[in-house]
């Protein structure tokens, strides 16, 4: 087994003796779809190697990746032959969307007044080749100065080069290059990512956001994958409302987050996924039946239960930007359940924080048997530091497949004791006939872009809620974090694996009841070390304190702190060993890197302000 290198190519042959010689069960993708080595023909001789798949590259010993100024920065015909052969679609330096704020040729106040008024909104984020919706991960370099005055447009934690990619060759010529002239790569699907794993200073970018495709298939057989029923083909482009509404067509539902906008088929789905429906079906990853994937080496290759299954192990939870790029991704198909579905919010304002906190104590009574019901809660607890009032959220609580009584049925016990506690709540529970109808009206669009916040996070096992003296522990350390000014975001969620998958997502996800967000926040203006310090306090501190209370539990990676420590064991646990091996293996010159992947330890961004964030060069990490 082994690539099927043609015979002439001594680099291959040298991959493939090196493989059968160790007596490691770990195989490289072993059947090649499609090389691109064949479309070379028009390339210059003096660039061509720098489009070969499957090479050993050159530089693996220099301490950074190869920035602009370095001796071995590609030269403009490098480029010029790249973009030829990614069919003209390689942008260079694409401007992001507050360059019409600044001084400059795109400058254009009346632009920048809308700019300004719809920052917040995904929808203007996401076509745009480069923006990050975490501009704090991105270095703050150009916000429009409404928002944030950053004085000047600059490129900060933006790639430099950007392929808008549509064909798979797109992306397998990037990731050749890239390897073989040892340029940052980064792969960039919606930004939504809230560690700004989408970007990085002057590197080269995919972006995955125009795979649109959608196809279906009524019965999908796959034996060893143990399915047989309906399911999706996805091009990895393809987002939450876009996916929900083809299901619902087709009178199904997927697995899918509850945010509209947000990619489902690239972080998402590679990083686990938790969605409305996962208390009853388990994560997004759970539901991958196939990927095709462009590996590290720049083929184009099938990732499912019998073909390179490592590959297909390792990219069900292991996180994307990690081991290849995918262009497609074929899930599961669920029928499209009836739902009923319930928002309501109380204050402390007029009750006073002993009540208050008394009526969120007796909630938590109830986390067990509403996951266990197969119910998703997404609740929030929002402290005002000036008021000194704390606000509760349900938005939503959300049973699928649950009719009006069963849902009310299963909030009753805790309304009864808000009444009794005279906390005045009057909640609309509404029934909708499907799950589409109820997920377009339970999830507002979400604001984007925040400038002074970043979040850290906590999977709470069940065993934080078995006895009294558990469940006390655990509100103490909510209420503490409320009484410390955090913004708290809960979702009462279990994920459940009705197919038993064995796949990469961290197995803290299985004993899970509570998933549990907290945010730190800082005055925008202070200085980097400021920052960096209420950063770090927030991780000594009230994280913590979160870890100290659920022992050998974990953190999810797609809502996570980038100053989790440990991240390794925090987002993937058990299987972090087998990922490690994995990364060797399949991507064994990094030619993936983003912030707090599998294997990321041994690369370091190194800021131009200090701050964890993607403004410098990515170095690697002396030892
Ligand atoms: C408003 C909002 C709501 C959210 N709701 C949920 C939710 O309900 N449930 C949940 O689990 N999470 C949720 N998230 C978190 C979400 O899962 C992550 O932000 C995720 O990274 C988004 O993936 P993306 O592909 O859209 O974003 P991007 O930022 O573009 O990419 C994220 C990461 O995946 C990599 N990547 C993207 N595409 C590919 C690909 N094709 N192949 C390889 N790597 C790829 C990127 O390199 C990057 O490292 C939410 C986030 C936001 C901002
Ligand atoms: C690799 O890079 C180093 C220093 O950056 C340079 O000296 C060397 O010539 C390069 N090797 C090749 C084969 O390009
Ligand atoms: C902004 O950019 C201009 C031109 O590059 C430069 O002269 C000026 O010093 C910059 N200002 C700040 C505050 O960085
Ligand atoms: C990227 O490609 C898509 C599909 O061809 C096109 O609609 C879009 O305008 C392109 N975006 C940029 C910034 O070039
Ligand atoms: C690496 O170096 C060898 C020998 O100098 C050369 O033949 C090969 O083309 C180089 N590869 C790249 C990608 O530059
Ligand atoms: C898995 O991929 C292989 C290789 O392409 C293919 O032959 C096989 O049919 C696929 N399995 C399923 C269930 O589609
Ligand atoms: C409630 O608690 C907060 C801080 O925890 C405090 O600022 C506020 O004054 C308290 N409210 C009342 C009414 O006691
Ligand atoms: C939905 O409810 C029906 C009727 O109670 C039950 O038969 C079915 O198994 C449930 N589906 C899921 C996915 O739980
Ligand atoms: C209850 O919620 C439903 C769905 O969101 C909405 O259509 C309805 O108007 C609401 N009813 C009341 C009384 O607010
Ligand atoms: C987004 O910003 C607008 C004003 O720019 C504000 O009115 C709105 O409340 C913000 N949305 C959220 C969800 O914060
Ligand atoms: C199918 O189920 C078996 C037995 O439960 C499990 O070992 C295997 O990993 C499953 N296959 C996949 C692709 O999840
Ligand atoms: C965060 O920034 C917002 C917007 O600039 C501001 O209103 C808020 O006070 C800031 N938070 C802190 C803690 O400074
Ligand atoms: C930050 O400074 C700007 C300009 O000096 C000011 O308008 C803004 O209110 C400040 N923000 C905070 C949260 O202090």
């Amino acid at each position: 087994m082994g690539r099927q290198h043609n015979g002439s190519r001594a680099l291959g042959l040298l991959t493939l003796l090196a493989a059968s010689a160790t007596a490691t069960p770990l195989v490289k993708p072993a059947k090649v779809v499609q090389t691109v080595d064949n479309t070379l023909k028009g390339v210059t001789a003096n660039v061509k190697n720098l489009f070969l798949s499957g090479t050993t590259p050159n530089n693996t010993s220099s301490r950074c990746k190869v920035y602009p100024g370095d001796r071995n920065w590609p030269s403009d015909a490098a480029w010029a032959s790249l973009n030829k052969l990614v069919d003209n679609r390689l942008l260079n330096r694409p401007d992001p969307l507050a360059a019409v704020c600044y001084n400059g040729p795109l400058y254009n106040a009346e632009e920048c007044v809308k700019v300004t008024a719809h920052w917040n909104e995904s929808y203007s984020h996401f076509d745009n080749a480069v923006e990050m919706m975490s501009p704090v991960a991105q270095g703050m370099t150009c916000l429009p100065p409404n928002i944030f005055d950053s004085h000047n447009c600059t490129r900060g934690g933006f790639p430099m080069y950007v392929i808008n990619a549509t064909k798979p060759e797109h992306i397998q010529h990037g990731v050749n290059f890239a390897r073989n002239t040892g340029v940052r790569l980064v792969v960039k699907n919606t930004g939504h990512d809230f560690l700004g794993k989408s970007g990085g200073k002057d590197a080269l970018s995919v972006w995955t956001h125009y795979f649109k495709d959608i196809e279906y298939f009524e019965n999908y057989e796959d034996k060893e994958g143990n399915y047989s029923g309906p399911a999706f083909k996805a091009g990895v482009g393809v987002q939450a409302f876009e996916i929900y509404k083809a299901a619902h067509e087709k009178g199904h539902s997927v697995v899918g987050g509850e945010g509209e906008t947000v990619g489902i088929f690239g972080g998402y789905i590679q990083g686990g996924g938790h969605s409305p429906l996962t208390s009853l079906y388990g994560t997004g990853a759970d539901q991958v039946l196939a990927f095709e994937v462009v590996t590290a080496d720049g083929d184009y290759v099938i990732a499912n239960s019998t073909s390179n299954t490592d590959l297909f192990w390792a990219m069900r939870g292991g996180g994307g930007s990690t081991f290849g790029v995918a262009t497609s991704v074929t899930v599961k198909a669920h029928p499209d359940l009836p739902t009923t579905a319930s928002r309501f919010s109380f204050t402390s304002e007029k009750m006073g924080n002993e009540t208050f906190w008394a009526a969120i104590r007796d909630y938590v009574e109830y986390f067990v048997p509403n996951a266990d019901a197969g119910t998703y809660a997404y609740w929030t607890l929002i402290p005002n530091v000036f008021t000194g009032i704390f606000s509760f959220g349900m938005s939503p609580f959300f049973a699928p497949n649950k009719t009006l009584e069963e849902t009310k049925a299963l909030l009753q016990p805790w309304l009864a004791r808000l009444e009794e506690l005279g906390v005045n709540v009057d909640p609309n529970i509404t029934h909708f006939p499907s799950y589409y109808e109820a997920w377009q009206s339970s999830f507002p669009l979400e604001a984007v872009g925040k400038i002074n916040a970043t979040t850290g996070s906590r999977l709470f096992p069940r065993a934080n809620f078995e006895t009294k003296e558990k469940r006390d522990e655990l509100f103490q350390n909510l209420r503490q974090s409320s009484e410390n000014n955090r913004v708290q975001v809960h979702f009462n969620i279990k994920a459940v694996d009705p197919a038993n998958s064995d796949n990469a997502v961290n197995s803290a996800w299985r004993e899970n009841i509570l998933f549990s967000q907290q945010a730190v926040r800082w005055n925008p203006n202070g200085t980097a070390a400021e920052t960096l310090k209420a950063r770090q306090d927030f991780q000594s501190g009230d994280m913590q304190r979160w870890r100290d209370i659920s022992p050998g539990a974990g953190s999810y990676l797609a809502e996570a702190d980038r100053l989790e420590p440990d991240f390794g064991q925090a987002f993937w646990g058990d299987k972090y060993p087998r990922l490690l091996e994995l990364k060797a293996k399949l991507d064994p010159y990094d030619v993936f890197f983003a912030h707090t992947t599998v294997g990321s330890e041994r690369w370091k961004v190194e800021s131009v302000d200090g701050l964890p964030n993607e403004n410098g060069k990515l170095c690697r990490v002396e030892n």
